[in-house]
């Protein structure tokens, strides 16, 4: 009677608090996964040193600079700073080539600045 009716209730209540966090949860977007963004100047501490020395040999930077960035056909660059970094990437020297954000992206770069950076003492 009453109860029974009550009790009717009561499970319409929750399933349809099930439904609307059901849907509640569907209609959220998925978290974008925070894939690099340029970082402005500062603070490249957040980006890997690990992807960025995976970089520093598959662009090819390790082929004049050493695999450890320790110097070879072009100087060894621990200590060298980042917008010494990013200037001589983008213009190029004497002997180094230069590297167009297609061959290179900023973002890359920053990783390359990143492990370059991790190399200070
Ligand atoms: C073909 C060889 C070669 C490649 C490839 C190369 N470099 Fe160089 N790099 C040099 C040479 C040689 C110099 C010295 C300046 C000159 O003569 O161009 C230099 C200079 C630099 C400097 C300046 C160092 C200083 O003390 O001022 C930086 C930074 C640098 N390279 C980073 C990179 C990075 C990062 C990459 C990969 C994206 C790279 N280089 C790829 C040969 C190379």
């Amino acid at each position: 009677m009453l109860s029974k009716n009550r009790g009717l209730f009561l499970v319409g209540l929750v399933s349809l608090a099930v439904l609307l966090l059901a849907t509640a949860c569907a209609g959220k977007p998925a978290t974008p996964t925070p894939t690099k963004a340029p970082t402005p100047t500062t603070a490249p501490t957040t980006d890997t040193p690990a992807k960025g020395k995976e970089l520093f040999a598959t662009k090819g930077c390790a082929s004049c600079h050493g695999a450890e960035a320790q110097g070879g056909v072009g100087p060894p660059l621990a200590g060298v700073a980042e917008e010494t970094i990013k200037s001589k990437v983008r213009s190029g020297g004497a002997v180094m080539p230069k590297f167009t954000t297609d061959q290179l992206s900023d973002a890359d770069l920053q990783h390359i600045i990143a492990y370059i950076q991790s190399l200070k003492k």
